[in-house]
């Protein structure tokens, strides 16, 4: 695929998207969920990959499948849709494993309808906006699936007026976290708080599940889970998507809180901040940009 045939982001339903995650609209929201589903749900570039490796090895431990199977085919993307045989709802669907892991970027209101009256467990992970931004800029400027970043001034424009794929940052932590008032079953989470103490927030992701995993599991889930151990594993870190060209970024880029200030010029952040304030005046989420 060259540059050109990048995706366009139209609006769609109040929410700007692109063609490979609503092409399959119609059997997404026909999407038949069962009720010991988890689904994992973030904004792009939140740390769906590293929860998903998370919940893959607390569930499934370190057996062939996940020496031989990338993290996307173990935990499919379900909104994803590039052909007929490369769709998420499809993938789910013949998933052999139980529970079923499956991602999704969707904003809560576009999630198919069966995931709430399975009564399906979901984990949540949000990061903030800043950090979010800049791993969302790096994504755009190395994955051909996804329209052009622009250079950075453009995007941080862009991402300010909620034109990214799958809509506003800011709508998106505030639905989720409004649907967590009315449906207990999501666990949210936070990026910064998993950077923190990884450990800890495993524990509590553990409660929520309902599992005890051994000190040796938890050992080997935590090992496997960290940043150079993801950027190393092959069947974890993307480098099997051809359309991902890590010469420009790699998937696994920083794994930090704050490489925002490394992007941000002073004026641009004094510009976020205020904004920001005004965006985020009736929630009650707080984010933290450093730790
Ligand atoms: P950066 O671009 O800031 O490095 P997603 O999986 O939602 O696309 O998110 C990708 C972001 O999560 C990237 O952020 C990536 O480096 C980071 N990430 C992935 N695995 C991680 C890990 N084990 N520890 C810390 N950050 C991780």
């Amino acid at each position: 695929m060259d540059a050109l045939a990048r995706p366009e982001m139209f609006d769609f339903q109040g929410v700007s998207m692109t063609n490979i995650f609503t092409d399959n609209w119609e059997n997404l929201q026909k999407f038949q969920a069962r009720p010991d589903d988890i689904l994992i749900a973030t904004y792009p570039k939140a740390g769906t990959t590293w929860v998903s490796q998370i919940l893959d090895l607390l569930w499934f431990g370190q057996t062939e499948r996940q020496k031989t199977l990338p993290i996307h085919e173990r935990v499919p993307f379900l909104e994803l849709h590039i052909l007929p045989d490369m769709s998420g709802t499809k993938q789910a669907d013949t998933l052999p494993t139980s529970p079923r892991l499956i991602k999704t970027h969707l904003p809560v209101q576009f999630v198919p309808k069966s995931f709430w009256e399975q009564n399906c467990r979901v984990v949540y992970v949000a990061r903030n906006a800043k950090d979010n931004m800049v791993s969302y800029f790096h994504f755009n400027r190395m994955n051909k699936l996804q329209p052009p970043a622009g250079d950075w001034d453009d995007f941080f424009q862009q991402f300010m007026k909620g034109k990214m794929v799958f809509g506003p940052w800011y709508d998106h932590v505030n639905g989720w976290w409004k649907k967590k008032q009315t449906y207990p079953k999501i666990h949210y989470m936070f990026y910064e708080d998993m950077i923190e103490d990884t450990g800890r927030e495993i524990d509590n992701l553990c409660s929520f599940l309902g599992l005890s995993p051994s000190a040796e599991e938890k050992k080997m889930v935590l090992g496997g889970t960290q940043f150079d151990s993801m950027k190393k594993n092959q069947m974890a870190n993307y480098s099997t998507i051809a359309e991902m060209d890590f010469t420009i970024s790699p998937f696994m880029r920083k794994g930090k809180v704050g490489d925002w200030k490394n992007h941000f010029t002073v004026a641009q952040n004094e510009k976020f901040d205020e904004d920001y304030k005004q965006k985020m005046k009736d929630s009650t989420i707080q984010f933290r940009t450093e730790v």
